[in-house]
């Protein structure tokens, strides 16, 4: 096996390419410079996203193994305890507990009533941008749409949004990059830390007086006199806030540039012959914007003929799965009228992806209407800067002419 690195330059720049030789012949694969195993088959994905010997409970072990000593430092353990709370984290049944309450705040209907919401924004973004001659589309269109929609479901006034924003930022990395270096969570912990006060006035004000939002929701969601406590309205809502934002915007570059490189199925988009509901399970396929997920080896087990020991890490590669010829005809083709995608973009089973209706909603709306106000967008340059993260596959700035 040649001398694999999923950090090189390489392999962020094109990891579905740098994995397919793995992918053919060692799925499930011991990653000794990680010291974790990545699994990049289809076939072997899904079946370790619906194995419960695969542990989503990665952060209490970290607390307990990195945190818990005297000289931790206290903002660093609170971020990590506010993460722990997440219900992405968690295990049954806790984590159907938390899902559920969320589930009667955070409903398919509530997010298809912020349908016109989202299509007004998405056009005052790009008549802004059609001002100038060139843009970063992340910047511009796509960063602002996906934080703007989440602070305004959330509650935070307008006054708020500009340090919300910047605290927002601050803590993004921590979620993004999904390897563990102790050093460089101080900044991060500042950010949490103020997120957390922040959050915390918000919950007491929407307790004291219920508003038409998402906090107030989740004060009030009630199942048989069960609710959540307020370190869990916490981790909720920084769940919330962190799962959606960066994600959905990536997935809207990304498809934009799919479109780019792929005139053809532009045109078919434009054309009106592929719908983009269609359009979009293929675009998660392509090029999701959820490139890992992480799990850990719960007790010493075989799997895909490898033995995995307990507390092991594991890549489930996500972006790889979905280039997998075994799953898919042509796998390395933009098709978008290809048809019922059995991509694993927003995960499978009991932690699939709670905000995919929010994503296809904002994305649904975003993508079709960039295309169509900027016929003869193109990019600013083929020198693309794809994120050196193992969670995420998005690009640093996607600077485009308007032409
Ligand atoms: C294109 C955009 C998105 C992608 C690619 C994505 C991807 C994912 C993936 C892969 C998972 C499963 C994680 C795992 O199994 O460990 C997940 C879970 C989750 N996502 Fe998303 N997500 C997106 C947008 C959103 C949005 C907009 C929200 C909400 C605002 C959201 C909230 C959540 C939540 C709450 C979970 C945890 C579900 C659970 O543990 O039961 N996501 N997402």
């Amino acid at each position: 096996m040649p001398d694999l690195d999923i950090m090189s330059p390489d392999a962020i720049a094109d990891p579905q390419g740098y994995f397919a030789n793995l992918r053919a012949t060692r799925p499930v694969h011991w990653d000794p410079r990680y010291r974790s195993w990545l699994i990049t088959s289809h076939r072997h994905v899904i079946a370790a996203l619906r194995d419960e010997r695969f542990s989503s409970n990665r952060i209490e072990p970290y607390i307990t193994k990195k945190l818990s000593g005297p000289d931790a430092d206290p903002l660093v353990r609170q971020a990590f305890e506010v993460l722990s709370g997440w219900m992405v984290f968690k295990e049954e049944p806790a984590h159907h507990r938390l899902r559920m309450l969320c589930s009667l705040a955070f409903t398919p209907a509530s997010i298809a009533a912020l349908r016109t919401r989202v299509e007004v924004l998405c056009d005052s973004l790009i008549d802004a941008a059609s001002a100038r001659p060139a843009f970063d589309l992340l910047r511009t269109i796509a960063n602002p749409l996906t934080s703007t929609v989440i602070a305004e479901m959330l509650g935070v006034p307008v006054e708020d949004r500009p340090r919300f924003e910047r605290w927002t930022l601050d803590v993004q990395p921590l979620v993004s990059t999904g390897l563990d270096d102790p050093n460089r969570y101080e900044g991060i912990a500042r950010g949490m830390d103020s997120l957390v006060r922040y959050f915390a006035g918000q919950i007491e004000r929407y307790r004291a007086e219920p508003a038409d939002n998402l906090i107030s929701a989740l004060v009030r969601a009630n199942a048989d006199q069960d609710r959540l406590s307020d370190a869990e309205l916490m981790a909720t809502c920084t769940l919330l806030l962190f799962g959606g934002q960066e994600t959905t915007a990536n997935l809207i570059a990304n498809s934009v540039l799919a479109l780019l490189r792929h005139p053809e199925q532009r045109a078919l988009l434009c054309g009106g012959q592929v719908d983009i509901k269609t359009a979009l399970e293929e675009f998660m396929r392509y090029e999701g914007p959820g490139k890992t997920v992480i799990r850990v080896a719960r007790e010493d087990f075989e799997f895909g003929g490898q033995r995995l020991r307990a507390g092991q890490r594991v890549f489930l590669m996500l972006s790889v799965a979905n280039r997998d010829p075994e799953a898919f005809e042509e796998p390395e083709r933009l098709k978008l009228d290809r048809g019922a995608v059995r991509h694993v973009g927003f995960g499978l089973g009991s932690h699939f992806c709670l905000g995919a209706p929010l994503a296809r909603l904002e994305a649904g709306a975003a993508i079709p209407r960039i295309v169509e106000r900027f016929p003869n967008l193109r990019l600013a340059t083929e020198a693309l800067q794809w994120l050196p993260f193992i969670s995420t596959r998005g690009l640093r700035e996607m600077n485009v002419v308007a032409g």
